[in-house]
Formats: structure tokens, C-alpha cells, sequence
């Protein structure tokens, strides 16, 4: 069995020692124009020259949780996507999420101007029953992120296609519950796949259904957020701020106006990064699960490409 690595933000050295290590019957390789065909891949945007000189894979590991960019390549409908199924993730998107709701409820942006300024001064603490916190996505790691924020007894909020049912979270599904679910949602969190239908979902339009002084958090994609709506509604006041982890060109430009914003904090793509031994762990498993005969559909994480996720 040969398997193919193919990681365009990384050096591909440890992962393809990593992977050999686990799976010490195939032959793990660098994929480089002309090399020998595979059986399976491991990828994070590849080029197309890639797929166009792999067409017989049978199944290409992303190397992440998101496959939009996979999607927008041309894939062979032969070709099964496999995604990252956790990883390791959906801890760090919990602190992450936790930190951001948490930072900005107790105002400890405020206290470090105040520490600047060397000033002593009690800020009134705001009530916890008005800070509800709304998850867009209530997969993987939205799911997760909503049970980590309500330890801390925020009133939690969550909207995915398919209804739902989780303890202690108010959940709403599809279009005709986004308007309610907005409506009940002070601070925003954006975990949902970027496909054609989540594409560019937080505008004027709904976030200015959000209640006065609400708080947004994209962790998910930066073409999920239209920026100018965002700063506009800033500016005018209907938002507080927000935290901004992805955007739509990364690295942010450094003329973007994000990156000086006094209401908006910025992290360049890392509330959630790839680990390494979780991931080689989960693709070796799942490889070895094929290579016994197990069938695809068995797989957590694989890509149904009708969905876009
Ligand atoms: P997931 O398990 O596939 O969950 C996706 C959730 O979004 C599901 O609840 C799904 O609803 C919901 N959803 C999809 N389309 C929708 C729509 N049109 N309307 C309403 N809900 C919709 O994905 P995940 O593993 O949680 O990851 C989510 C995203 O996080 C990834 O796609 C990636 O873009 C992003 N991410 C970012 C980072 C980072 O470092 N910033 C790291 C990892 C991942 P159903 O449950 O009904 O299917
Ligand atoms: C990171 O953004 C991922 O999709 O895993």
C-alpha cells in the first residue's frame, strides 16, 4: 500500500516519519510531480496537479477539520474526503471560545488599559442571564464549545441544519430558526463549514438581529463574515466588538482594518491547530480499518460532497 503526503503549511518531514512509524507496511512517500500512484493521500491544499496526477486515490485524508478548500478543487467522484474528526481540536476551540466569552464579559480588556494606566477602579459586573452565548454549528467542535461555555452558566444557544437535542442548550435548525435563534444570541460563534449556503451569513442583515451590544467570534472561516458590515455595525454601536480568528485573505493584510480596530482582537488561524500525533493516531486507524476491509461509510469524518461537509 503506498500513501502520498502532500501538506502545503508544513514540512512534510515529521508527518511522513509519523505515519511510516504507524503504519510500518506501507510506503510512505513526498509526493512530487511524476511520483508513482497511491492508494491513499494525506493532504491539506494540494494543487490541482496533484489530484490530476493521483486520479486513482481512493481516499484523500485532509488534514484538517475544513474541506472547503478541498471542495473547490476538482476532485473524481471516485475520490472519497475524509476530514479530521476532532484530532485534538475541539479542546482547544473550547479554551479558545471560553477565553473570548469570558475576556469580554468580565471587561478584562478594560482592566489591562486600567494596569497601563496604573488605576484602580472596579468596573460593575454584568448579569450572566444577559450574556447568552450563541454557537452557529453544533457539530464536532460547535457541540463542544457550547458545553464548555455553559459550565460557565451562560445561557447557551445552538443552530445546525438538522434540529437537534442537547442538555442545557436551546437548540434551533435550519433557515426558519436562524431569526429566532439570532434574536435570543448576545455574543456570536461562528463554528459552521463554509459551503455555498453558510458563505457570507454573518452581514448587516443578521447580525443586527443580534441583541444591542452583542459580541462576535469567528473561529470557522473568514467568508463566513462580511468585514464591511461587521465594521460598520461597530462603528455605529449595535455591536460591542468581536474575535476574529480566520479572515478572507490570510495572513490579514497589513492595511486591513481588523488589525487596528479598538473593538476587535485578531489571532492569525489558531484557536484550533492540527496536531500532529493526534492526527497521524486517527488517519492511521482509519487507514488500517479500510486495509482490513471495514467499508468507507464506517468512517467518522468522511466528506459527503452534496453537503459540502
Ligand atoms: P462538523 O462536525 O461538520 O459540524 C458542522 C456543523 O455545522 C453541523 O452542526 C452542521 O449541521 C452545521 N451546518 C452546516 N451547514 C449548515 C447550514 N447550512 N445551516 C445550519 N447549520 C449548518 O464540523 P466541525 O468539525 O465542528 O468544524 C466546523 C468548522 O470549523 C470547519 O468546517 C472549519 O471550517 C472550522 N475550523 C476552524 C479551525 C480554526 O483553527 N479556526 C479549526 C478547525 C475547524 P448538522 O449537524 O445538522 O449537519
Ligand atoms: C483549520 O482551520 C481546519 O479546518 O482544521
Amino acid at each position: 500500500m503506498k500513501i502520498a503526503v502532500c501538506l502545503s503549511n508544513t514540512k512534510p518531514a515529521p508527518w511522513i516519519a509519523s505515519l511510516q512509524a504507524a503504519l510500518p507496511q506501507a510506503e510512505v512517500f513526498e509526493w512530487a510531480p511524476g511520483a508513482p500512484p497511491a492508494d491513499y493521500a494525506l493532504v491539506w491544499t494540494p494543487p490541482q496537479q496533484f489530484i490530476d496526477e493521483q486520479p486513482q486515490l481512493k481516499v484523500l485524508f485532509n488534514a484538517g477539520a475544513g474541506v472547503d478548500a478541498l471542495l473547490r478543487m476538482q476532485i473524481p467522484a471516485s475520490m472519497a474526503l475524509v476530514r479530521l474528526d476532532d484530532a485534538g481540536m475541539s479542546v482547544q476551540m473550547a479554551e479558545y471560545v471560553v477565553h473570548a466569552v469570558t475576556r469580554h464579559f468580565r471587561e478584562f480588556q478594560a482592566y489591562d488599559q486600567a494596569q497601563a494606566q496604573s488605576h484602580w477602579a472596579y468596573r460593575k459586573p454584568h448579569r450572566r442571564q444577559e450574556f447568552s452565548v450563541g454557537i452557529l454549528g453544533l457539530g464536532i467542535l460547535g457541540r463542544r464549545v457550547a458545553q464548555a461555555v455553559r459550565q460557565f452558566e451562560f445561557p447557551v444557544n445552538g443552530w445546525s441544519r438538522t434540529p437537534k437535542q442537547i442538555d442545557g442548550i436551546q437548540c434551533f435548525s435550519g433557515e426558519h430558526g436562524l431569526s429566532e435563534f439570532l434574536v435570543a444570541t448576545r455574543v456570536l460563534v461562528c463554528l459552521l463549514p463554509l459551503t455555498p449556503d453558510t458563505q457570507g451569513l454573518m452581514n448587516r442583515r443578521t447580525l443586527s438581529q443580534l441583541q444591542t451590544g452583542a459580541y462576535v467570534i469567528n473561529v470557522a472561516r473568514g467568508a463566513h463574515l462580511v468585514d464591511e458590515d461587521l465594521l460598520a455595525l461597530l462603528d455605529e454601536g449595535h455591536l460591542a466588538g468581536a474575535t476574529l480568528d480566520v479572515f478572507r485573505t490570510e495572513p490579514l493584510p497589513q492595511a486591513h482594518a481588523f488589525w487596528q480596530h479598538p473593538k476587535i482582537t485578531v489571532t492569525p488561524h489558531i484557536s484550533a491547530r492540527t496536531l500532529r500525533d493526534e492526527s497521524i493516531a486517527q488517519i492511521a486507524k482509519k487507514i488500517a480499518a479500510l486495509q482490513r476491509g471495514e467499508p468507507l461509510a464506517s468512517l467518522a469524518g468522511l466528506v459527503d460532497p452534496k453537503k459540502g461537509y
